[in-house]
């Protein structure tokens, strides 16, 4: 009997079930679909569904709200983004699901009541939790009560089980790391490439150090970790910004603020105030150590 040759059986198309690549259609805000954002967002639709607890859900994939009329009374709104940057999938960067969950008021929910977007046409303040997960060499879970501190979890393997592994993340108030994608830097505002200049050619000290994955949960992961400041400023080329207010920028705000950082829009009001206007509006977005926004905030009031 002849034997299959090991590199004949290791053939991605056997392993992978050939889960790279894009899906073929695009999402509301016009990404690309990989096949993996699709996935993702059906499994997360899927365990909202099956939770009992959820009433909407808002889907970076979907463009209407979710109703799950079959739980009239449950009390949750959910927000997600199943896959965040998933443009890194085919390239094994890190990506990761970012959440956030609203408490609906008692008087729109029971039987034959209607739920619709405008319920979650609300700001990231009213939030009672958020989170995200980040899927790298280890996986990671992020998350956050109102008010309360910010926990990190890191999953044990060998346990099946997400260890407290970060307990009360705090962000340092100054840290020299900027993350922001420089590939936009034309299409910048005149204070905020002065801002950005101004770390990379101080007046005095070093200069800082560029750290840019393009995945936000990465890149915000690090800030919490390391400190310093990300940032996908609005701008000509995206005059409201790239990421969305309810599924990326709010509990990415919640998240640093309970760290003891903060996050402001690109008119530096503060990111967790932000009523969007749609269910997949978009903001500029600024977040990170407290004096290296503040640092932004200098900056920009130079010029308004
Ligand atoms: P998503 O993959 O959920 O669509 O989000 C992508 C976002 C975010 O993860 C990242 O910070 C940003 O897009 C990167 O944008 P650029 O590639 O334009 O830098
Ligand atoms: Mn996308
Ligand atoms: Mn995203
Ligand atoms: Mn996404």
């Amino acid at each position: 009997m002849t034997k299959t040759p090991v590199h004949r059986l290791l053939h991605p198309t056997r392993l992978l079930i050939n889960l790279t690549g894009l899906a073929g259609s695009s999402n509301t805000t016009g990404d690309d679909q990989k096949k993996l954002d699709v996935i993702g967002n059906d499994i997360f639709v899927s365990a909202m569904r099956g939770s009992g607890k959820c009433r909407i859900l808002v889907s970076e994939e979907e463009e209407e709200v979710i109703k799950f009329d079959e739980h009239p009374n449950a009390r949750y709104a959910v927000v997600c983004d199943p896959i965040d940057g998933s443009s890194n999938l085919d390239a094994g960067v890190s990506v990761g699901t970012i959440f956030g969950i609203f408490q609906l008021p008692d008087e729109i929910l029971g039987a034959g009541k209607t739920v619709g977007p405008e319920a979650l046409l609300l700001p990231g303040t009213q939030m009672v939790a958020a989170g995200f997960t980040m899927y790298g060499a280890s996986a990671q879970l992020v998350i956050t009560m109102r008010g309360g501190g910010v926990q990190g979890f890191t999953l044990e393997n060998s346990l099946g089980e997400f260890i407290l592994t970060h307990p009360n993340m705090q962000l340092p108030p100054k840290r020299s790391i900027y993350s922001v994608n420089e590939g936009n830097s034309s299409y910048w505002d005149k204070w905020c490439t002065e801002y950005f200049h101004s770390l990379k050619f101080p007046a005095e000290g070093k200069p800082y150090s560029a750290r840019y994955i393009g995945s936000m949960v990465a890149d915000a992961y690090r800030t919490l970790l390391y400190g310093g400041i990300f940032a996908y400023p609005a701008d000509s080329k995206t005059p409201k910004g790239k990421l969305r207010i309810l599924y990326e920028c709010a509990p990415m705000a919640m998240l640093f603020e309970n760290a003891g950082g903060m996050a402001v829009n690109s008119r530096m009001e503060r990111l967790l105030s932000v009523v969007p206007e749609s269910i997949h509006d978009r903001s500029g977005v600024f977040l990170g150590s407290k004096d290296e926004v503040q640092k932004v905030i200098d900056t920009y009031n130079k010029y308004h």
